[in-house]
């Protein structure tokens, strides 16, 4: 058997999120976010937890800096906390907030560790959302403008840029299903806010070739599980293709690189859209340089008529991550390879990939092997698709730290460090050991 390395260059790292991992939320003049708000709505968060602490990364960045150099890890994608930055959303600068995301990447470079900025993972301004939040067209001035100022003063040391984190999550989740913040139960809004996320990732984009940042690139992340057909019939083929047009990639890129929602899409967004929304569709066409795929899961899809989108999900036995999901390596190389297919991106990205399990600390030290069996998979699914034409290029492990888990809290740990809650001390898992060697090798097999 050969050896399967991956290509020089190849940028691996870890993922996180601000608002999972960052803890003092209103510190040195930072504003309130809607999860801030959400968590602190008694029954919205499972044990009624909070991020007030979450992992205390605001003041132990350096350390997990650390971590991720001892782990030998090339990039780091963490995302910036608007609030931070603008506590009203928009207008006045807070500067201290400013300065803790300049002290991170100065110390990640120092590392020799490349950032890679999310803009957006879900951490809204309080105050723009009394305003109507994504369902304000105004939205996507107001965020164009923060990213903007976010280029003027990182784009001297950080190229790498995602607008926004799984959009998808940010209008169903968010907007529908009520089970992420603002926690709406609206099909209006959702939709709005799809429409409006997306005109406020093409404005960024616009403010990003202006800013002419020296090698920089930006694109956008975006959540996807493999829908694949319960049977060979029509009406399951279809159901499956419906789902993937509707929760996958083309819901965002077809806009992105077509001007246009996907057929499956287009005719039902009719009606709960302004009638012009079609104008709109020339300002959301606009080049990017990397598409971001964040994957965990799949979905086995069977026809059914009472069901909105005309599909449900069905047993197929396979095993399962602590969420309940899935674990379907072969539908990772299908997203990879259906996202270049169909719209041969320049650049592609995993931005995210990873397992939550029941990690026990035993003896200082955490065997998390299943963790290492779920990981071992998908980047083998990962070189596969590389084989055959993926532009793969770097590939984020999800998560660096265990965190907040959304509307799960703490309960389920992701990271391939382990964090002690009470202590906030830091163990670095079997998994994150056997990543170093991946990472140090570029090659699956050592
Ligand atoms: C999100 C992360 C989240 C992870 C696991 C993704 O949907 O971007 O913030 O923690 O999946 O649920």
């Amino acid at each position: 058997m050969s050896t399967k390395y991956f290509p020089k260059d190849f940028l691996w790292g870890a993922a996180t999120a601000s608002y999972q991992i960052e803890g003092s939320p209103l510190a040195d003049g930072a504003g309130s976010s809607i999860w801030h708000r959400f968590s602190h709505t008694p029954g919205n968060i499972l044990n009624g937890d909070t991020g007030d602490v979450a992992a205390d990364h605001y003041r132990r960045y350096k350390e997990d800096i650390a971590l991720m150099k001892e782990m030998g890890l090339k990039g780091y994608r963490f995302s910036i906390a608007w609030p931070r930055i603008y506590p009203y959303g928009k207008g006045k600068i807070n500067e201290k907030g400013m300065d803790f995301y300049d002290r991170l990447v100065d110390e990640l470079l120092e590392a020799g560790i490349t950032p890679f900025i999310t803009l957006y993972h879900w951490d809204l301004p309080a105050t723009l959302q009394d305003l109507g939040g994504w369902a304000n067209r105004d939205i996507a001035c107001w965020f164009a403008d923060y990213a903007d100022y976010m280029f003027q003063r990182l784009g001297d040391r950080v190229e790498n840029w995602s607008t926004l984190n799984e959009p998808w999550v940010v209008a169903f989740v968010g907007h529908l299903f009520g089970e992420h913040a603002p926690g709406m139960k609206d099909i209006y809004s959702a939709f709005l806010v799809t429409h409006n996320q997306l005109r406020a990732h093409s404005k960024a984009v616009r403010a990003f070739r202006e800013a002419n940042i020296a090698n920089g690139k930006i694109g956008i992340t975006l959540s996807n599980t493999s829908h694949d057909p319960a049977t060979d019939s029509m009406e399951d083929k279809i159901a499956a293709k419906v789902a993937h047009e509707w929760n996958n990639y083309p819901l965002f890129l077809h806009p992105i690189y077509y001007g246009d929602y996907p057929d499956t899409v287009k005719e039902f967004l009719k009606e709960y859209l302004p009638k012009n929304y079609y104008k709109d569709m020339e300002e959301i066409k606009e080049e990017i340089d990397f598409v971001g795929i964040n994957y965990y899961s799949g979905d086995l899809v069977k026809f059914d008529p009472d069901s909105p989108l005309g599909g449900k999900s069905v047993e197929r036995g396979l095993p399962k991550t602590e969420m309940g999901w899935e674990i379907y390596p072969e539908g990772f190389y299908k997203i990879l390879k259906g996202l270049q297919d169909e719209y041969n991106p320049k650049e592609v990205y995993v931005t995210e990939n990873g397992a939550a399990f029941d990690d026990k600390v035993e003896n200082g030290e955490v065997h998390d092997h299943k963790r290492i069996d779920y990981l071992k998979k998908h980047f083998e699914m990962a070189h596969k698709a590389i084989e055959d034409g993926v532009k793969l290029k770097g590939y984020f492990v999800w998560s660096l730290l265990d965190n907040f888990e959304w509307a799960f809290g703490y309960s389920k740990r992701f990271g391939i460090v382990y964090v002690d809650y009470n202590t906030q001390k830091r163990i670095i898992k079997d998994s994150g050991k056997w990543y170093s060697q991946i990472i140090k090798n570029n090659s699956l097999d050592f």
